[in-house]
């Protein structure tokens, strides 16, 4: 009994390890064959006591049961590769984590933007993507022949449909709905016809908007200078520098410090030392006449701002089309 015990335990163990069906069929001729391991031990059950003879078969009998119908599981399994749970369940394997999502480096400066705007006590305010001529450029004090309103930068969805050029039409689409005082940043996409390595058809943008009676331009410069330094670090000094915008007037363009070489000069900053980042001014009157303010009451001032310019200067990213290629292994590292 004993013997055929020892058989079964061993030809299982063999089956278990056997990976092919030669190995299969091995062992079935070692242990059923004609010259087997089993059958010679029941070819010999006729030597043994005649009362022990019946007990042995039976168990004899059985093994050779069982032994068939593992070499049979075992070649189905080869077959069809499927496993049981049983043999495919090792509690002593290493757990398999989780990968959790996170925020696109993009979202993620675009929220920090408006976090510090808010702590400066803006509201957040998004608007439409698919946006009237006359909100994205009539109202913002665009003359027709404006060369922004040219096909080659503009989508047209018809004639005067667009995809918004920039978030600043928001800025009349808050002043028809709101009295001062206004204080507003409205993050969001933009959509311009340009592609290469600093642009990208698609981009985002925060815009901001401040309007009471006696703001002034030491209050936009305060309120910017107060965002880079949240932004970046306070030591990242800030130039404003005379440009124009139809809807602002004056308009500054402000340079911040190369937060690469800190003003020595490098290839970020084209050897310059300084870096633009946004655009700014005073709300032009023209604006007020539209939304029905009084431009002798009100005054106030606007900026809009690129994130992926932002994004890019603080993560050290050379290319902008790296956000959008959706490559896993340079989103994790954000
Ligand atoms: N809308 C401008 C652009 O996309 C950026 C801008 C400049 C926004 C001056 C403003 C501003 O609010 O005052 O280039």
């Amino acid at each position: 009994m004993e013997q055929i015990e020892q058989i079964e335990k061993q030809a299982l163990a063999e089956l278990d390890a056997a990976g092919t069906a030669d190995a299969i069929d091995a062992i079935r001729v070692c242990y059923l064959g004609r010259k087997g391991v089993l059958t010679s031990v029941m070819r010999n059950i006729s030597q043994l006591p005649k009362e022990d003879r019946p007990v042995a078969g039976k168990k004899a009998n059985q093994v050779k049961g069982i032994l068939e119908a593992a070499l049979n599981k075992a070649l189905q399994r080869l077959e069809t590769g499927a496993q049981t749970i049983e043999d495919r369940l090792d509690v002593s394997l290493p757990g398999r984590a989780n990968r959790t999502g996170s925020l696109h480096p993009v979202s993620q400066i675009s929220q920090q933007m408006c976090d510090i705007f808010s702590r400066l006590g803006f509201d957040v305010a998004e608007g439409p993507e698919i946006e009237s001529d006359y909100y994205n450029f009539e109202a913002l004090n665009f003359p027709k022949n404006h060369p922004a309103r040219d096909m080659q930068d503009t989508f047209f969805v018809s004639d005067d449909i667009v995809l918004r050029t920039h978030t600043s039409p928001m800025q009349i689409r808050i002043m028809e709905k709101t009295q001062p005082p206004v204080r507003v940043v409205v993050p969001g996409k933009v959509f311009r016809c340009d592609s290469d390595l600093t642009h990208t058809p698609m981009f985002h943008q925060v815009e901001g908007l401040f309007v009471d009676q006696g703001v002034s331009f030491g209050d936009l410069k305060g309120i910017l200078t107060a965002f880079v330094h949240q932004m970046f670090d306070d030591k990242t000094s800030l130039r404003f520098r005379p440009s124009f915008f139809p809807f602002t007037e004056p308009s500054a363009e402000v340079d911040i410090l190369c937060v690469m070489c800190r003003g020595k000069g490098c290839r970020v900053c084209s050897h310059t030392g300084w870096i633009e980042v946004l655009g700014s001014g005073m709300v032009h009157p023209a604006l007020y006449e539209n939304v029905n303010y009084d431009p002798e009451k009100y005054t106030g001032f606007a900026f809009g701002m690129g994130v992926e310019r932002i994004a890019m200067l603080k993560f050290g990213i050379d290319d902008i089309r790296k956000f959008f290629e959706n490559d896993i292994r340079f989103l994790n590292q954000f």
